[in-house]
Parts: C-alpha cells; sequence; structure tokens
C-alpha cells in the first residue's frame, strides 16, 4: 500500500544544497507495524513527512494505495491526508480547554460530519486507543502525557484512515507511559488490523514493532523483519 522508489530529498537554501534523503525504496504493506528508525538528522521525520503527503520528494516515486503521490497537486495531497492518515506526533497537538470528546471530533467537523455521527465515532475511536470513558468530559489540558498521547491517537484513528504515522510519540514520555502508548499501537495493530509506521531514534521502542526499517544518513541500511516484537504488560 505504501512503495518508495528512489526518493531523494534535497533542501536548498541559498547557495548550499543538502541532500537529506539518498534514494529511499521500500514497500510497506496493510497491516503492518513498522519502525523507521535511526540517529538524531538522520531524515527520519523528513520521510515521514513525504510518507504524510506534506511533503513532496525532490526525485523519486511515492505510491499510496497505488497511486503515485509524488506527481499530485496540493489540493489532491490535502485530500489525503485528511481521509487516509492519521497523524501522530510527539507533541500530542491537541486543542488546550477543548474536551476530550471535542479533540477527537475535530477531523470530523472539517470533513463535515454531522454532530451525530461525529460523536459516535470519536467515541468507538477513544475505545479503540484505551482511554477510559471517565476522562472523555475532561479539558484535553487536565490530562497526564500519556493520557494526552491516547487522545491523539484517537483523533488520527476518527478518519479511518489507511495508515497511521507515529514520529517519536513516545518522544515526551516516560518509559512507563511511553509502553502504555506502545501497547496502544500493538492492540491496533493486532486487534484492528491497522497499519502504523512509528518513527524512532530508540531501539527499545522500535521493537515494539514487527519491522524495523534503519535509516541513516539519509540512507537505508538495513531492513529487519519478523521481529519477535515486545509485549508490553500494564494495567492502570
Ligand atoms: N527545511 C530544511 N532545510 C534545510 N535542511 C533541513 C530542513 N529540514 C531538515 N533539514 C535537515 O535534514 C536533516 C534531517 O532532518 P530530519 O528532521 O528529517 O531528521 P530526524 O531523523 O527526524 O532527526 P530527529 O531524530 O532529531 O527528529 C537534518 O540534518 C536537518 O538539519
Ligand atoms: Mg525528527
Amino acid at each position: 500500500m505504501i512503495e518508495c522508489k528512489n526518493i531523494t530529498k534535497v533542501y536548498k537554501n541559498g547557495n548550499t544544497e543538502t541532500i537529506v534523503l539518498k534514494g529511499i525504496s521500500f514497500k510497506i504493506n496493510d497491516g503492518e507495524f513498522v519502525a523507521i528508525m535511526g540517529p538524531s538528522g538522520s531524515g527520519k521525520s523528513t520521510l515521514m513527512h513525504i510518507l504524510g503527503a506534506l511533503d513532496s520528494p525532490t526525485k523519486g516515486e511515492y505510491f499510496f494505495n497505488n497511486k503515485d503521490v509524488s506527481s499530485m497537486t496540493d489540493n489532491d495531497l490535502a485530500d489525503i491526508r485528511r481521509d487516509k492518515i492519521g497523524f501522530v506526533f510527539q507533541s500530542y497537538n491537541l486543542l488546550p480547554r477543548t474536551t476530550v470528546l471535542r479533540n477527537v471530533e475535530l477531523p470530523l467537523m472539517y470533513a463535515g460530519v454531522p454532530a451525530k455521527e461525529r460523536e459516535e465515532r470519536a467515541r468507538a475511536s477513544l475505545i479503540s486507543a484505551g482511554l477510559s470513558e471517565d476522562r472523555w468530559k475532561h479539558l484535553s489540558n487536565q490530562l497526564s502525557g500519556g493520557q494526552m498521547q491516547r487522545v491523539a491517537i484517537a483523533r488520527a484513528l476518527v478518519n479511518n484512515p489507511s495508515v497511521i504515522l507515529a514520529d517519536e510519540p513516545t518522544g515526551n514520555l516516560d518509559t512507563k507511559t511511553g509502553e502504555i502508548v506502545l501497547d496502544t499501537f500493538q492492540r491496533l495493530n493486532k486487534e484492528y488490523s491497522r497499519t502504523i509506521v512509528l518513527i524512532t531514534h530508540e531501539r527499545y521502542v522500535a521493537e515494539h514493532a514487527n519491522r524495523i526499517i534503519h535509516i541513516l544518513d539519509g540512507e537505508i541500511i538495513e531492513d529487519e523483519k519478523n521481529i519477535k516484537s515486545r509485549v508490553v504488560n500494564y494495567s492502570e
């Protein structure tokens, strides 16, 4: 469903050119849980922006559900982002002083979904993301980091996207809270067959996926398949 063919990304600032991605090729099938792992500055976020149709490659081709995204117009890219991709970021990006339910409903408001259906879908997403119902009427800034990240995951799910892209989703969390979030991704993958791409610089985090694509200085140096993924056991 995701296929990158020889993707290159070059940033130009005045006369200096920085080659950030140097010919990246890989495929991700529906239902996979893949980690993209590499040190700071290796090009992970740049790659995620391309995968998420937030940016275009300088050279190479990117196919999403067999469509060539690298040649799409900005409008088509915006449609793909809204309908097909769920984003989760390190910093949660929730609206403060707004309830959990409203935060999750937000993408559906932009999509023009009627109020009753919005709330039903937001509730279903919050259940999938594992946030207990006694928190749903709280304001988002009254939650713990792990709870906020689960709201962000619910929001990413609410449009029923083809893939969830998560860039360092545990970066702001302590180890235990990070595990709860990683467990959430594992459950979404196993129980709901969600395709997940998780970006991280930490081996320990990457090992929660089933496959680890290693990136260094803008190149794939290893593609580890059939990872025996770390199982999280937590109780709240
Ligand atoms: N707009 C830009 N213009 C020029 N260089 C850029 C731009 N954006 C990113 N870079 C450079 O591209 C390289 C890769 O950046 P990127 O954000 O993809 O790394 P990363 O792997 O996500 O790092 P981190 O783990 O720190 O988030 C860095 O050297 C960065 O300085
Ligand atoms: Mg980054």
